[in-house]
């Protein structure tokens, strides 16, 4: 496991963060994001959205639960699971997703898909502080995770 703190003081520097993110990413990550509401997390998975060329912009994934985006290198599944539990997920499409060699999985409030998703996953802790300020805790988990986490790290204020 490896981990890393990231502070974020507008939602402007989070879109930058995600951009840093999108060029890391090849396809097979997996993405947990999580903290309370109004924390950051949409709007970063906006930026990953937007600095990988998907033309949707998600807005908020709550009402469906599970979207995806795609253009021909790309395919980013934007889960939202708010107030789900853990037995009401079922159907989302999951094993044609984690067998999608191509898919970039950023799932909101993932706690109910815990036990279905593989392990190595970085996790992304939105942390409220004051005013417009976020503290990010990031933590990896396996080999693609680390290498996530590693690439993001080194290009840290570039
Ligand atoms: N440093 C920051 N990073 C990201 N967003 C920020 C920041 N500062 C202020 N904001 C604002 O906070 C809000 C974050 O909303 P967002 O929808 O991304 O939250 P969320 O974590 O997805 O919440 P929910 O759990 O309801 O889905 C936006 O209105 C954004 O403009
Ligand atoms: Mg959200």
């Amino acid at each position: 496991m490896q981990t890393a703190q990231i502070s974020s003081h507008s939602r402007q520097e989070t879109l930058e963060l995600a951009r840093r993110f999108a060029r890391m990413l090849k396809g097979g990550e997996i993405i947990f994001l999580r903290g309370p509401i109004g924390a950051g997390k949409t709007v970063f998975v906006k930026g990953v959205a937007s600095a990988l060329g998907l033309k949707s912009s998600p807005t908020s994934a709550s009402f469906s639960l599970m979207k995806k985006y795609t253009n021909k290198k790309h395919h980013l599944f934007h889960i939202d699971l708010f107030r789900l539990e853990e037995g009401e997920v079922f159907n989302l499409g999951f094993e044609e997703m984690l067998e999608d060699e191509k898919a970039v999985i950023l799932a909101e409030w993932p706690d109910p898909i815990r036990q279905m998703m593989p392990s190595d996953r970085l996790e992304m802790d939105f942390i409220l502080k004051e005013g417009d300020e976020r503290v990010i805790t990031l933590k990896s988990f396996g080999r693609v995770s680390d290498a996530l986490l590693g690439g993001i790290c080194k290009t840290a204020n570039k």
